[in-house]
């Protein structure tokens, strides 16, 4: 649950009560949870269905376009393609490939087939995924509608096992400002500006109301954006909760941004029973070169929207404006996941664990479990593991599903109020976002702006980092390798990227613990990985020393709290 001052306004604003589902009448529910002591405990439902586990291996053969949309001005492309082996989806993998000698047994070879001919063919190595192969877009004409694609892969002498996607290749539109897509390899956002270069672009930002910052003056945006946040999100509160939309009271704003050239996640306060508010913003912004991707919803599953609301959503979008990717936010752990998350590109997971009684509701005076209570974060433990909790699992899901999606995750950057007892400090902050950007998120935003005098003097300083083009570079275009072993410390997390077209490795390194850690800690880098020394630290005066070539070491132990980010030279 958010700041409860905006909760509450969108409820009432937006009449946002009446559009739950699952709950028994008078009821109040959030994450589909009965949470008032009045009221007991039900089944909310919803839990994620687990595919059975297989008793043989299953080829959990998969392809999908590189990008999210290719335009007829582009001029190269390339399909993914997996060859995971599961033992939850995919078609089993027969005895054949035991029949045939030596190698041969772990490759498939792979056709791709679109139009009824065959394109192209290559070969991939079982248990392999993300085999990028480059395509000629020539093939398929600028449309609005996708091109299928099947790949067909052959085991041994005879096993074959197919699967499909659908490439976007649009006609350029000559009206936008700009477009944007996603790199379904690395997870990154991708804008062009004007029919200028592809650039990615790592959002660094806050959500921050219209009431209590924007409003103000026009030149909020000028000193936001001073500040070093990339993105500009604005929270559609006060006024521009308003029907009919203020537009006279707006478009200064819209004139603002072009001329400082910012990039708007932009909010289009969507509700499930009427969609045309929504409509009318996309139909009249989507043109507008500030607009980088929309925000469909906000925590729909915490509220309890109807559970097709965000996919009709999606659809619409979709339909209105297929050159920019979509957003949301999710606040629950478990509640109808694959219906919400079917309603954007890019999921948002706000976990704000911090100050918070996780068992125990301060605010509603009840426990808080798997069926019953809101404790303002959902299924948490009240620590650090929950922020990677939950998109190593948002990740698994998607995963089983079948999805390329994208995940983001918007830090705790509030307290004081409800169910926090204080806002995090400046260490915590920087644990939280370093956390979720080691598991693979690919955006932050904040939440919420203004903010402490503590927390905005430390995201301006990170700001500085984390939007620069170097570190882009990495968390967008190199692989991650999570969950690196640490010896000699424990609830240290450890991440590296590493740049094979650099010729380094970005390093990043979380002391999760509130206390020091004394001795040495040693990080074990990824298999084949060798480093012969440190370049640049960009985050925290931990200095590495290189002792051996696969590991990183920090003899002096680490601070609490202490964050690392480091480039290291590859030998
Ligand atoms: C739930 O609690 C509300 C008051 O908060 C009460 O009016 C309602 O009757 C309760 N409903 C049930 C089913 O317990
Ligand atoms: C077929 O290949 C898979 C993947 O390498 C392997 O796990 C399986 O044991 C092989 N089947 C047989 C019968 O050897
Ligand atoms: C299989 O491939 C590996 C690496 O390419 C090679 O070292 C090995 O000798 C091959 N084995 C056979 C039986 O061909
Ligand atoms: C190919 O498939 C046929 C029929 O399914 C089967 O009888 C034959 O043994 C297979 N050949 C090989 C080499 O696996
Ligand atoms: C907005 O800020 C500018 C620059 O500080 C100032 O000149 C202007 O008077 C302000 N406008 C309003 C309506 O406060
Ligand atoms: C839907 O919203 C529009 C404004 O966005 C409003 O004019 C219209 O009356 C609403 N329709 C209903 C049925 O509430
Ligand atoms: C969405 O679900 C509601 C029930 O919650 C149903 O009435 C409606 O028809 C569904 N809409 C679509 C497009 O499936
Ligand atoms: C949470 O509240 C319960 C009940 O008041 C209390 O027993 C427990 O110690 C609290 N836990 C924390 C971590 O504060
Ligand atoms: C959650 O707590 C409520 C109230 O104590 C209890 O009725 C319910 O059984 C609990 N649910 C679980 C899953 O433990
Ligand atoms: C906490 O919130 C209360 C009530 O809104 C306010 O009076 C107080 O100044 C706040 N304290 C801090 C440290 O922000």
């Amino acid at each position: 649950m958010r700041q409860f001052i905006s909760w509450v306004v969108w409820a009432l604003v937006l009449g946002l009560s009446a559009a739950q589902f699952n709950n028994p009448e008078g009821v109040d529910i959030w994450c589909g949870k009965a949470y008032r002591a009045t009221n007991s405990s039900f089944d909310p439902g919803g839990w994620f269905e687990e595919p059975p586990k297989s008793s043989v291996p299953l080829l959990n053969l998969r392809v999908r376009p590189r990008m999210s949309i290719y335009l007829d001005t582009d001029a190269t492309g390339s399909l993914l393609i997996d060859a995971g082996i599961s033992d939850q989806v995919g078609q089993p993998l027969l005895q054949s490939n035991a029949s045939s000698t030596g190698n041969s047994s772990s490759i498939l070879q792979v056709e791709v087939i679109s139009g009824g001919s065959v394109l192209q063919s290559t070969s991939v190595e079982l248990g392999s995924t993300d085999n990028e192969i480059l395509i000629d877009l020539e093939s398929f004409p600028a449309s609005l509608s996708g091109h299928n694609i099947r790949i067909r892969a052959t085991l041994g002498q005879n096993t074959t096992y197919t699967a499909s996607t659908e490439l976007f290749r649009l006609p350029y539109p000559e009206d936008y400002g700009s477009v944007s897509r996603i790199d379904n390899l690395y997870g990154g956002l991708w804008a062009q500006r004007q029919g200028g270069e592809w650039t990615h672009i790592f959002p660094y930002t806050y959500y921050v109301q219209w009431s209590l910052y924007w409003d103000n003056n026009v030149t909020t945006l000028d000193d936001f954006a001073a500040m070093g946040y990339n993105v500009i999100h604005i929270v559609p509160t006060g006024t521009l909760g308003d029907t009919p939309f203020p537009w006279d009271q707006f478009e200064p704003y819209l004139e603002r941004a072009d001329e400082l050239g910012l990039y708007f996640q932009y909010d289009v306060i969507w509700t499930p029973q009427n969609s045309t508010g929504m409509i009318e913003q996309v139909e009249r912004l989507k043109t507008h070169p500030s607009m980088l991707l929309w925000y469909q919803s906000d925590e729909a599953d915490g509220k309890s929207n109807p559970i097709n609301s965000t996919g009709i959503a999606y659809q619409k979008l979709r339909e209105l404006d297929p050159y920019h990717p979509v957003s949301l936010a999710l606040n629950c752990y478990d509640f109808y996941y694959s219906d919400y998350a079917a309603g954007a590109d890019i999921i948002m997971s706000d976990v704000y664990p911090i100050s918070t009684n996780t068992s125990f509701s301060t605010v509603y005076d009840t426990v808080c479990n798997a069926t019953y209570g809101c404790c303002g974060c959902d299924d948490c433990n009240g620590n650090f593991d929950d922020i990677s909790h939950r998109i190593d699992e948002f990740q698994r899901r998607d995963g089983l599903i079948g999805w390329s999606k994208t995940q983001w995750f918007a830090p705790q950057a509030f307290g004081n109020e409800t169910f926090w007892t204080r806002y995090p400090t400046a260490g915590e902050e920087v644990v939280m976002t370093m956390l979720a950007i080691n598991h693979g998120a690919k955006g932050i935003v904040m939440w919420n702006y203004p903010t402490t005098a503590e927390l905005a003097d430390l995201t301006r300083r990170l700001a500085v980092v984390l939007t620069s083009e170097l570190v882009a570079d990495f968390f967008l275009e190199a692989p991650l390798v999570e969950g690196l072993e640490v010896k000699g410390g424990s609830k240290v997390d450890a991440a590296a990227w590493v740049s094979e077209s650099k010729r380094q490795v970005l390093l990043g390194v979380v002391n999760l613990n509130y206390e020091d850690i004394q001795e040495g800690i040693e990080v074990v880098l990824p298999d084949g990985v060798k480093v012969g020394s440190v370049n640049e630290a960009l985050w925290g005066d931990l200095s590495w020393d290189i002792e051996s070539e696969g590991t990183s070491a920090a003899t002096g132990g680490m601070a609490g709290l202490q964050v690392s980010l480091a480039v290291l030279d590859l030998v």
